[in-house]
């Protein structure tokens, strides 16, 4: 760790953890705590909760959970270090850690080194695109590609040049070392040597919503093969959550975002002025992209190429981008092949008029679907229109559903109850009802210690967010449970920093400490606890001392069952076990007033 804890410790203080998280997800009070939708997975019921008291957050759709550190590197995709540096800007706090943090370069994580990398091998690119090496390039860009020089600057393109290691004798001299160069996927690392990935292409740097490159795609600047090539998979480069173009797309001011194939297409439509566009990285459109999406948006119209692919790529795309939320149209390109060729051959404006245009997504993809059925043929007939039920099935809301079974039967000139009836079959069938929150089963993470039965760790749960939530009761449970009859090893380090810290405890200081993310989420579940606080936080003394002494005899009466149960032969320890039972009945917690 870079920032001594102070300064960690100061930076959260100064960040209230709901204010935070507000900015980016609709959170309402219930209780003691705030809920909202899980910005981490899709769901359309509320399971993330955030706990203003003890600064966590914690869905129990996903079991991701933390502090406020946690939540902004989860959500920007940020490592710690900038989580840091982030949420002191937003407060304008000075961090007195920044020269040390200038210094101990050797330290910075592989992702921060990855990142300067790239940076790195952009600046490269781009210098050498514009020198006399880069000139065939710069053509291709300019007279092929009909890119103003302030479009170029704007993405940051460049060129590889044909000179073989040019990229890894730079980076060399910069202070990089041939394992951080192989990770960052920009230079191979064989039994042949070091050798530049990119070779006499034209550069695409792939930036992430916070401007920093991430990766690159190169284009040959003629007819090769392959066409693009692509950094590989690394730490901070992973497609199934990459736009190409949000970092500028998310500042556009128009209330819908365009999606479309490639690279050019962006490129191309912003030049026009429709800075609103993003493309996947030649992969398919995940759950992952539409949810980044919709935390910009709430419309998107789909603009991928006319041909077949295409075509595929929207009908594919729709149920994704319907479920995170989002309203989807399409436009029809007429015989363009992408956005790029459209806009070089008509502009925008006609541009602009296919927007105004386009077609309610759903619909379109019937039209679609319709040229597959031979329709003269009555059997041909009925599997269009089971097909056209089942994917009406997207669609969980029964108005919602009626209206587009209503919309398609006006468009195709089908009888109402002939797609009505299909319709509420295939709804029976596929149940795509959204799933209640209380029946997603809670996914254990690794949790060595299977033998920890999960009705005494529901107590020891209850007991640890009681003495994290009132420090004066701590001494009372201190002396029933010591640490290391808690259940799981994260509960006995709970357990023993409880003891040892008293009001000093602090939760959020606490989980900053967990190295893994299943101790984090344990952590948090356990302090959020919505699962076994009785109503709110504001119960009082005699219903608590109920509570905690309820707790405290189930969970030593279950610990001696299961010693008991091991005893087996010993007769003298089971005369023993059973004794210290009998006094279980005498535990009474009796809390003195402060
Ligand atoms: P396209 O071939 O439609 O790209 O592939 P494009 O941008 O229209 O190409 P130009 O106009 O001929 O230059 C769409 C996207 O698929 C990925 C790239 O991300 C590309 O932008 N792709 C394509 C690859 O990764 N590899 C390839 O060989 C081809
Ligand atoms: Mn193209």
């Amino acid at each position: 760790m870079r920032f001594n804890d102070e300064t960690v410790e100061q930076v959260k203080a100064a960040n209230d953890i709901v204010d935070v998280i507000g900015q980016f997800v609709k959170l309402e009070k219930k209780g003691a705590n705030y809920f909202g939708l899980c910005p981490f997975h899709g769901e359309k019921t509320a399971s993330f909760s955030v706990s203003p008291r003890k600064q966590i957050y914690y869905c129990f759709g996903c079991q991701k959970g933390g502090n406020v550190l946690n939540f902004v590197m989860e959500y920007e995709n940020f490592s710690f270090t900038e989580a840091v540096k982030h949420l002191a800007d937003r407060v304008n706090m000075p961090l007195a850690d920044m020269d040390a943090y200038k210094e101990d370069r050797s330290e910075r994580d592989l992702k921060e080194k990855l990142l300067q990398i790239n940076k790195e091998a952009a600046y490269f690119y781009h210098d050498k695109l514009m020198s006399e090496d880069g000139k065939r390039a710069l053509e291709y860009f300019k007279d092929k590609r009909r890119l103003a020089g302030a479009t170029i600057t704007h993405f940051g393109l460049g060129y590889s040049s044909k000179t073989p290691g040019e990229l890894y004798r730079y980076l060399k001299e910069k202070g990089y070392t041939d394992g951080e160069l192989d990770k960052s996927g920009l230079i191979t690392i064989d039994e042949k040597g070091p050798k530049d990935k990119f070779w006499n292409r034209a550069m695409f740097p792939i930036m992430d919503t916070n401007n920093r490159v991430i990766g690159f795609g190169g284009r040959v600047l003629g007819d090769g093969m392959p066409k693009y090539l692509n950094s590989p998979e690394t730490p901070i480069f992973n497609k199934s959550n990459i736009l190409y173009g949000l970092n500028f797309a998310r500042k556009s001011r128009e209330k819908f975002f365009l999606i479309c194939e490639g690279y050019m297409d962006v490129i191309a439509l912003h030049q026009a002025g429709f800075t609103n566009a993003v493309a996947t990285l030649g992969t398919a459109l995940t759950e992952q992209h539409a949810r980044l999406i919709k935390r910009y948006t709430d419309t998107v119209i789909l603009t991928q190429d006319s041909d077949e692919a295409g075509v595929k790529a929207r009908i594919r795309a729709f149920p994704i981008l319907h479920d995170a939320g989002l309203k989807v149209k399409i436009i029809n390109m007429g015989a363009y092949k992408d956005p790029d060729e459209f806009i070089k051959a008509n502009g925008p404006d006609a541009y602009r008029k296919c927007i105004n245009e386009s077609k309610n997504a759903f619909l379109y993809i019937v039209d679609c679907i319709k040229a597959g059925y031979d329709l003269s043929d009555p059997a041909a007939v009925t599997d269009f229109y089971k097909d056209i039920a089942e994917r009406l099935t997207v669609f969980t809301d029964d108005a919602e559903r009626n209206n587009y079974i209503k919309a398609v039967c006006r468009e195709q000139l089908i009888e109402y109850n002939d797609l009505k009836e299909l319709s509420d079959m295939a709804v029976l069938k596929t149940g795509r009802k959204p799933v209640p929150v209380s029946t997603v089963a809670p996914v254990r993470k690794q949790e060595p210690e299977i033998v920890a039965d999960p009705k005494l760790l529901k107590c020891e749960d209850l007991l640890l967010y009681w003495m994290a939530t009132r420090p004066d009761i701590i001494p009372y449970i201190e002396r029933e449970v010591s640490p290391e009859e808690y259940g799981t090893e994260i509960r006995r380090l709970i357990a023993s920093e409880i003891y040892a810290k008293r009001n000093r405890f602090v939760v959020s200081d606490f989980i900053d400490r967990c190295r893994e993310e299943a101790d984090r989420s344990t952590a948090s579940t356990i302090f959020i606890g919505q699962m076994y606080r009785t109503e709110d936080d504001g119960i009082d003394d005699r219903s608590l001392e109920k509570l905690l002494t309820e707790s405290l005899r189930t969970l030593k009466s279950g610990k001696l069952d299961q010693k008991i149960k091991n005893a087996g032969s010993d007769l003298l320890l089971m005369q023993r076990l059973l004794k210290e039972k009998e006094k279980l009945r005498s535990i009474q917690i009796k809390i003195e007033s402060k």
